[in-house]
């Protein structure tokens, strides 16, 4: 039988992907049950979605848990969801660390409890050397944060005389600013709706990809997944160039 090759577009797996996992509230309402029944089963399809990105052998997954903005939620639920962190986390870490994964927690994590700091510091710990997939998950994060963060960097070396104003430019900013040592965001996935960005990366995703879709958190699956890297793998990407010399650039 002929193959009607080429009629197959070529599949290209995205290198780091980061997903804003949004729904899990109207995902539990649809059902009539409580928000933090949405966010524990929004848990099975983080799970789900680390085992797709090691499947795919994509080299970083970053998932937005939990934003700066977060806090402005009622205390119940924001307490809910810091047991269900530590809980996932505890319950979780040694299979992260047999599957090879390395475990960063991006964010201000100054703001939670001593319990909540030392657990991360340990997992992040444990997984430190491993050399698997890259899973960096932002709790009390904000875009605007981290490069407000990267400027207090340089701020820093400036008044030490360490660096002067001159040299300050995007590569130096870069420098401070989280997952500068990964590759850099090539799809941006939000699941429940809402086409924004609701102050997750910023500096990092100038030149990324962007998806979104209808599909509720809880019911983001690796069919769900897999429409997205298809979704992906058809964009021009261009980088303000023209099509013919893309291949030359990033
Ligand atoms: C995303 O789901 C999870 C967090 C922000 C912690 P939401 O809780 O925002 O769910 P919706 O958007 O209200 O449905
Ligand atoms: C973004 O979702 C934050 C996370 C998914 C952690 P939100 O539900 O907080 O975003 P908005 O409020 O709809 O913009
Ligand atoms: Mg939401």
């Amino acid at each position: 039988m002929k193959c009607s090759c080429k009629n197959l577009s070529k599949l290209i797996i995205p290198k780091h992907v980061a997903i804003i996992m949004d729904g899990n509230g109207r995902w539990a309402k649809k059902k009539g049950k409580l928000r933090i029944i949405g966010h524990k089963a929004g848990i099975k399809s983080i799970k789900n979605s680390i085992r797709f990105a090691l499947t795919k052998k994509i080299n970083s997954l970053t998932l937005f848990a939990f934003s700066s903005e977060n806090w402005k939620r009622p205390e119940q639920e924001i307490k809910s969801l810091m047991e269900l962190f530590t809980f996932t986390l505890n319950n979780e870490i040694k299979t992260l660390h047999n599957n090879n994964i390395i475990l960063k927690i991006i964010g201000d994590i100054s703001r939670f409890n001593k319990h909540i700091k030392e657990e991360i510091l340990k997992a992040q710990e444990l997984t430190k050397n491993n050399n698997g997939l890259k899973l960096n998950i932002a709790a009390n994060y904000g875009g605007r944060w981290d490069i407000v963060n990267s400027v207090k960097q340089i701020y820093k070396k400036i008044k030490n005389g360490e660096l002067s104003i001159k040299n300050v430019n995007e590569k130096t900013i870069n420098n401070y600013i989280c997952m500068n040592d990964q590759k850099n965001i090539d799809l941006v996935i939000r699941t429940g709706g809402e086409h924004r960005i609701s102050n997750f990366l910023l500096w990092q995703i100038a030149y990324s990809e962007l998806y979104f879709t209808n599909v509720l958190w809880p019911d983001f699956n690796e069919i769900a997944f897999q429409d997205a890297i298809n979704a992906f793998s058809k964009r021009k990407r261009r980088y303000g160039g023209t099509e013919s010399n893309n291949e030359f650039i990033q």
